[in-house]
């Protein structure tokens, strides 16, 4: 079978390796995505022999590109009209009778092909001229891309004691792609799981975060769950798990609700850390659950705990300690807020209030709390869509006509200080304070005349007189 190579790098390349007396095909990724239909930023190209010196030539001839050459890997790239492109010579392992340890040597493609972590990643294409544009795919990695099919080119247990973090990729492709992982990979997944101890957490964040991103990320989730990966990295999520009965009353189960509003959010957001605080707006449940004789099931602080546990959580998952993180708990700390309020009769006041705490992320928050809801119950779920629409309505208008979103005190603690004279004391934010309040309950507006008027009345009120 021959495919069409549309970008002029293979010409080149072709012309170049012949030059050379070398063979050189393009393999793994982009050879997957064009017979899938997605587009790729990079190609990677292995070569009989050197990597290195096919890149470099490529480079010269093309300008004098940029190359960086990663001696230790045997590896070189350089950007060449919109695509990075690797440079790789194929690799061979061999064993010695007294050695367990494989030496890696120069091969064949078969050799690098064999190396690989999934047959619809081992697919080539030649780009020597006896057989320009023809796909050579010893292990059916065509057939496994039209089944929707990941399965390891080798024993799974040898492709994932050679990388084990291919057991994340191998999920992470599931996700993303919509495939079955089939059966015997899943198994060697199973029994391999104690070896991701190896694999740094970047790495594994790195596959994770693909999951989070994919169309559907509980289906990635889920497999994590299933093949015991997810415990070993994740045992906060695992710790969701599971339905307690005191005298018939259960609670749900938080894993598969997290999954579901995760996967209800996704439908509404592509970005990563508003899904990340979907993944963890329950996290403290766990903690926090205690049944009360004639309540119930209680969760009272969960959103606080939840909060303290996103940080413990990133900072051992090695995931950003930056505002990425505190816009998630940030979240997580308000995640109930628009649904207690939807509860309740929608004041202006209380509106005002979630919109001074939520700020900027105010709609991020409204799109986490109502994909929070999956009650059954038709009838709770209608009222409480209806109850969101006039959340929202009420947010527009309190925001037109106050501007809370950015709230900044309309009158500074310096103004309080020049108009009493006052030395540094605790009344000087007591004032700036109950300004705020009014103008959070809308006993005045979020103006600079309102606000001083208001400061002498708070002023008088604890008796302390303007200087002249
Ligand atoms: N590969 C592998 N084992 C790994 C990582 C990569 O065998 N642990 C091989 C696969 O053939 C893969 C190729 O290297 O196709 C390139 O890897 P990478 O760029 O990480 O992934 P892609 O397959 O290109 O997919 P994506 O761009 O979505 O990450």
């Amino acid at each position: 079978m021959k495919l069409p190579l549309e970008h002029p790098i293979f010409e080149i390349l072709a012309a170049i390796a012949a030059d050379q007396n070398t063979e050189a095909y393009v393999i793994g990724g982009y050879v997957r995505d064009l017979l899938l239909g997605r587009s790729s930023k990079d190609i990677d190209i292995v070569v009989h022999g050197s990597g290195i010196g096919l890149a470099e030539e490529t480079a010269r001839q093309l300008g004098n590109l940029h190359v960086s050459v990663f001696k230790n890997f045997g590896t070189a790239m350089f950007r060449y009209k919109g695509m990075e492109i690797e440079f790789v010579g194929a690799r061979k392992e061999s064993y010695r009778a007294n050695s367990r340890k494989p030496i890696v040597e120069e091969g064949t493609i078969d050799d690098d092909q064999k190396r690989r972590d999934f047959t619809i990643n081992a697919l080539a294409i030649s780009l020597n001229r006896h057989d320009y544009g023809t796909l050579i795919d010893p292990f059916g990695g065509l057939v496994h891309l039209e089944q929707r099919i990941i399965k390891t080119p080798l024993e799974p247990g040898i492709t994932f004691s050679d990388d084990p973090l291919r057991m994340m990729r191998a999920i992470r492709f599931a996700s993303q792609l919509n495939f079955t992982i089939e059966e015997n990979t899943l198994k060697g997944i199973r029994e391999q799981r104690h070896r991701i101890s190896i694999v740094s957490g970047e790495r594994i964040m790195d596959e994770f975060n693909k999951i989070m991103l994919s169309p559907e990320p509980s289906r990635g989730i889920r497999l994590l769950d299933e093949t015991g990966l997810l415990e070993l990295f994740f045992p906060e999520l695992t710790d969701l798990k599971g339905v307690e009965n005191i005298n018939g009353i259960k609670h749900k189960d938080n894993f598969y609700h997290t999954l579901t509003v995760l996967d209800t959010l996704s439908l509404y957001s592509q970005e990563l850390w508003l899904r990340w605080a979907a993944l963890l707006h329950d996290i403290g449940k766990p903690a926090t659950k205690k049944y009360i004789k004639g309540q119930g099931w209680t969760f009272y602080g969960h959103n606080h705990v939840g909060e303290r546990m996103v940080a413990k959580i990133f900072n051992r998952l090695r995931l950003p300690q930056n505002e990425k993180m505190k816009y998630v708990q940030k979240l997580v700390n308000l995640h109930m807020r628009p649904i207690v309020l939807a509860e309740e009769t929608v004041t202006d006041s209380a509106v005002r209030r979630l919109l001074f705490d939520a700020g900027n992320d105010i709609d991020d928050l409204m799109t986490l709390a109502e994909a929070d809801i999956t009650s059954k119950n038709e009838e709770k779920v209608k009222r409480f869509l209806e109850n969101f629409r006039i959340v929202r309505q009420k947010l527009r208008e309190v925001e037109e006509k106050d501007s809370i979103r950015n709230f900044q005190p309309p009158i500074s603690g310096e103004e309080i200080i020049a108009t009493f004279s006052l030395p540094p004391c605790k009344a000087i934010g007591d004032i700036k304070n109950a300004i705020k309040e009014a103008i959070l309950d809308g006993i005045i507006g979020n103006n600079y005349e309102e606000a001083r008027t208001y400061m002498f009345k708070v002023a008088e009120e604890m008796g302390i007189p303007p200087s002249e």
